[in-house]
Order: structure tokens, then sequence, then C-alpha cells
């Protein structure tokens, strides 16, 4: 079924667990993901960037993820990550997106948080909840680059911007990249503590890939409810493709199968850590 509102982000926050938030570019990624979202029992969020559905057309995309989401026997929710383009987030609005996030964090904080704000406005209008991103966060979102530099979320910043922004839940810069980094990359636990410490508002994790089970486990307890997983998921796709590729020659239906299968257990995988089952 398709997850409207905001019950599910407050449902994580209260049972001390996170929703996985995985980024989809292709039918076998949305298969995968409410697949793992089925096999666990847990709710999910499919989520596009304004860069996956280059390829493929918003359109496009949006329809079999809702399409998708609407015939699942959990609830599920289509979301617009990272967008910086007022445009684009009414054009999801309209395509029937639950949810989309407005990245204003390489702005200036005062203009960050009046965009932000009228973003809220326009998605609240239409029951679409909005998420916010104070804090930069490096790294490429599609593709695994080697990024560092974080730019870490002031925690009184944090209770501020969610004050007067309005938006339901807040991404934070707390100490990891966008897809896979040549260093091993942490949760700085003690400023999110810090941060949720100072705000009741839903946090959110960018940049999942890679960190350890037990680190992403420990983000949920002090105060994650979202968590972002992109890279992980297209090694997944990736590594069974060119297996299947090898071993199939061109029968497209088995090498679909495989990929579908592969990206399912990762995020039936990544799931269970969010649910406290890491062990
Ligand atoms: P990873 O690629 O590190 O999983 O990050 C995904 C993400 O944060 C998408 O917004």
């Amino acid at each position: 079924m398709l997850a409207r509102g905001t019950d599910l982000l407050k449902y994580e926050q209260a049972a001390g667990t996170a929703v996985a938030a995985f980024t989809v570019y292709t039918l076998e990624s949305i298969r995968a993901v409410v697949d793992a979202a089925e096999a666990t029992a847990r709710p999910v969020l499919m989520s596009s960037g304004s860069s996956s559905y280059r390829v493929t057309g918003a359109p496009e995309l949006a329809a079999a993820a809702l399409a998708a989401a609407e015939r699942a026997s959990v609830p599920i929710g289509v979301h617009l990550d990272h967008c910086t383009d007022e445009t684009e987030i009414a054009r999801a609005i309209r395509l029937g997106y639950t949810s989309v996030m407005f990245d204003g964090s390489a702005l200036p904080y005062a203009e960050n948080l009046e965009r932000t704000k009228a973003v809220v406005a326009l998605a609240h209008a239409e029951g679409v909840w909005v998420e916010g991103e104070l804090g930069a966060l490096p790294g490429d979102e599609d593709a695994s680059t080697d990024a560092s530099a974080v730019e870490l979320t002031d925690p009184a910043q944090a209770a501020d911007f969610a004050a007067r922004t309005g938006v339901d839940a807040l991404a934070v810069a707390v100490g990891t990249v966008h897809g896979f980094s040549a260093t091993p990359m942490y949760v700085d636990l003690p400023r999110l503590a810090a941060i949720a410490a100072c705000t009741e508002i839903p946090l959110v994790l960018h940049g999942a890939s890679g960190l350890p089970d037990a680190n992403l486990a420990a983000a949920v307890r002090t105060g994650i409810a979202k968590v972002n997983v992109n890279a992980e998921l297209r090694k997944a796709h990736r590594e069974a493709m060119e297996h299947a590729l090898a071993e199939q020659g061109d029968d497209l239906l088995r090498i679909q199968r495989a990929a579908v299968a592969a990206m399912t257990i990762t995020a039936a995988e990544k799931i269970g850590v969010l649910s406290g089952k890491e062990n």
C-alpha cells in the first residue's frame, strides 16, 4: 500500500528503528525493494534523486514506483531525493510522490531556511511531507568517489532550522559520505546524540553504504529514523548482472531475475540492521 503522511516516520522514531530509503533507477530495483520490504514485513521508501531518472524519465519511473508501492502488502512511500529545484519538486508532487527533499545544504543558512520553508508550504498543501538538509555531505550520489571534508551539522542550528522551517524530517551531516569511500567512515555518535537532544524532529542519515552494521545500528538507536542507501544496492545490481551476463548469454529474463534476487538480499539485510536485528 502507498504510505502517505508522516505516520511511518513517527512510528520508526517512537520504536527506535529506522525506515530504509533505497535509491531506485530501474524496474528491477523497484521490484527488489518491494520484495525485500514484503519479505521482512517492514515499511520502506523508494527514493529517486533528480539524477536517477535522467535516463528513464521522471513520469515513467514515478509511475512504476507508485504502482509497485500500491500493490505491496506493506506501507511503501515514494520519495524525491536531493532536489535543489522547486519546479522539479512541484512536478514530483503532481506525479504523486509521497515525500520530497529540498536540499539547500550548499546554500547560505538564511537562504536554505527560507527556501525550505517555502517548499514545506507547497508540499504540505498537497499532503506531501518534506525532508530538509543542514550540513554538507560530500560525494557523488550516483557513483562512489573519494570524498572527504564533511561539514558537520551544528546541533543548535539544527534545532533552529527544524523549528523555523516546519520540515518533517532533517538530514544531518554526522560523518558519512555518499557512496563507498577509500577510508572507512563512521557516524559521529556524540554529535548525533547532541543533535537528537536539541530537537524532536526525525533525523535522516545519508551515505549509509559501507558503514559497519554495528555503527549504523547505534546511529539508529541514537535518533536516526530514516536511512538512505544507494551504493550497496548499485553494487549488488552490477555484480549480479556481471555474473549473469557471463553465464546466461542473452537470456534477459534470467539476467533480470539475478539482479532482482541479489538486490532483494542486500535490501533485506539492510532493513534488518535498521530494525535492530543486526546480531
Ligand atoms: P550511499 O550511496 O552511501 O548509500 O548514500 C545514499 C544516499 O545518501 C542517497 O541520498
